[in-house]
């Protein structure tokens, strides 16, 4: 079999996936209409010719306008669960989701809503596909600390269902230092922590999310790769790095896959995963991006079963639910 058909049929994980991000815009103006409101662009044709982006802001605004028809429980549920299905189909075995309460909460949309809609999917789809899951509530590091503070103590009676927190949204400008105190309490409380770090920002953002915040692994970390004496602290700590190759190449962190520095990680001994991040604005799900590094990147097969192990590895997961997986 060619390493395409390899990459497609093995088990893999998601690490990296904003559940907001899978938005597709059929479903968009389905559950737009169905909520009696109105969105900016007329037709799903006009919509997607409006995804053609300069930066990640450029893509963030996009973003927060597409997640504004989310109001419902059942929503929130079907967006969820048309991600879980999509990508059961590319044999993802294994799911940790971001979602962004506060992206929510300022529409007027309950922490309860948001969370039970997108818990039940998961909850389904692990009766259902015998998928695993865990949940990453995510801060939006362009509001203040005392905000994720606010957005934290909404949380509380859900403890159960999260397993951990991330920081997404604008990053330059945001260092991950700005929210060492909440992380310090979120760490307080069992949660794992990550954070989007070096995707547009300096090392000195990765730098911070180790040592300041702590991290249990990196969201991106493509710009580590800059600081000789910061591979090898992300080498020492085995800190897995959770790599959007599309992403990158939407978003115009990369110019093409040729240049991508996936390989490159992994030849510096880096615990590189591949993920999807946005799949629904950046062009494909967990098996078009495999199936762009094999195409574009001359990626080994050795180097295909060490992404799908790392993203293994990478996972949250207790050992022996790993090993079923394997
Ligand atoms: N929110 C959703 N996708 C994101 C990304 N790639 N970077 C930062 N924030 C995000
Ligand atoms: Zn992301």
């Amino acid at each position: 079999q060619t390493l395409l058909e390899l990459a497609k049929k093995m088990p893999k994980t998601e690490l990296h996936l904003h559940i907001e991000g899978t938005f597709e815009p059929e479903q968009m103006f389905a559950i737009a209409q169905r909520n009696h409101v109105a969105l900016t662009y007329a037709t799903v044709d006009e919509l997607k010719r409006a995804y053609q982006f300069e930066s990640l802001q450029d893509f963030l605004d996009l973003y927060y306008q597409g997640m504004s028809v989310l109001l419902h429980e059942q929503d929130f549920y079907d967006l969820t669960m048309a991600y879980l299905k999509r990508v059961h189909d590319d044999n993802v075995v294994h799911v940790e989701i971001f979602f962004d309460p506060q992206a929510h909460l300022e529409r007027g949309v309950s922490f309860e809503t948001q969370i039970k809609g997108i818990y039940g999917a998961l909850k389904d789809a692990e009766r259902d596909f015998g998928m695993t899951f865990k949940l990453i509530m995510s801060f939006l590091r362009h509001l203040e600390e005392k905000d994720a503070f606010d957005t934290l103590a909404l949380a509380k009676p859900y403890l159960d269902w999260i397993d951990g927190v991330g920081l997404d949204s604008s990053e330059v400008g945001h260092p991950p230092e700005k929210f060492v105190n909440v992380f310090r309490e979120c760490k307080s409380l069992g949660l794992k922590v990550t954070a989007h770090a070096g995707e547009e920002g300096p090392p000195a953002y990765v730098w911070q999310a180790i040592d300041e915040i702590g991290v249990d692994r990196i969201d991106h970390g493509n710009r580590a790769l800059e600081d000789n004496n910061l591979i090898a602290t992300i080498k020492q700590k085995a800190l897995t790095l959770t790599v959007c190759p599309l992403s990158n190449l939407k978003l115009r962190v990369v110019d093409s896959l040729v240049e991508h520095p996936i390989r490159c990680m992994l030849r510096l001994g880096l615990n590189a995963t591949v993920n999807s991040d946005d799949p629904a604005y950046f062009g494909g799900y967990m098996n078009d991006n495999y199936a762009a590094l094999v195409e574009e990147t001359q990626l080994t097969k050795e180097e295909l079963y060490r992404l799908a192990c790392n993203g293994f590895e990478g996972s949250w997961l207790d050992q022996p639910t790993k090993a079923k997986h394997l």
